[in-house]
């Protein structure tokens, strides 16, 4: 399975010089989206994972049907403002801007095991929030896993000490 030529890439999105890597594309591919979710499954199916935390928006795509596949919970990061109950937060920059995101305080707790999931990493800004976040909760973080890796912009840098899964890379 080649999951890389299911990818669209985009020029100039959402600003010039950006090149968007939009994996919609690869989702709506029944074969490379479930190659992609059964990737991740089988990864992790005899690790003894508790929860799977999936960033928002796209993280919940994949990183919902993992959890469903492993039987275990599945505990959405959300941009600020999104998440009803009490919420900790970090606020973080990205390749083109800065946001906040949350956590319901009492998803996790102290010494559960989990993997966190996006479809991307970037600059690493996003993620390494999300591990800040599951960190304050106590949490045992596994592994952060991604379907696409944008090695070039050091990613992995911003959540040094936790191991990085990612399928696919691109320049
Ligand atoms: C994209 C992607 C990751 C993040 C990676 O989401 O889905 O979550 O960027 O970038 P980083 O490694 O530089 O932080 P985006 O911020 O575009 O939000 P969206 O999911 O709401 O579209
Ligand atoms: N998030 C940050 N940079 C991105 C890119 N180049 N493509 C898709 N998502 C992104």
């Amino acid at each position: 399975m080649n999951l890389k030529e299911t990818i669209r890439s985009i020029p100039d999105w959402p600003i010039e010089g950006v090149v968007f890597r939009d994996l919609t594309t690869l989702m709506q591919n029944p074969k490379s989206f479930a190659y992609a979710c059964d990737l991740l499954y089988d990864r992790y199916k005899d690790k003894g994972i508790d929860k799977i935390v999936g960033i928002d928006a796209r993280g919940f795509v994949f990183g919902g049907v993992v959890a469903y596949k492993l039987g275990i919970g599945f505990v959405p990061v959300r941009k600020k403002g999104k998440l009803p109950g009490s919420t900790i937060q970090e606020t973080y920059a990205l390749e083109y801007g800065t946001d906040t995101l949350e956590i319901h305080e009492d998803a996790i707790s102290p010494g559960e095991k989990v993997v966190i999931v996006d479809d991307l990493i970037a600059t690493g800004g996003t993620v390494g929030a999300a591990v800040k976040l599951v960190k304050n909760l106590g949490a045992d973080l596994l592994e952060c896993a991604f379907v696409v890796e944008l090695p070039d912009l050091k990613g992995r840098d911003q959540i040094d000490g936790c191991p990085v899964f990612a399928m696919v890379e691109f320049e």
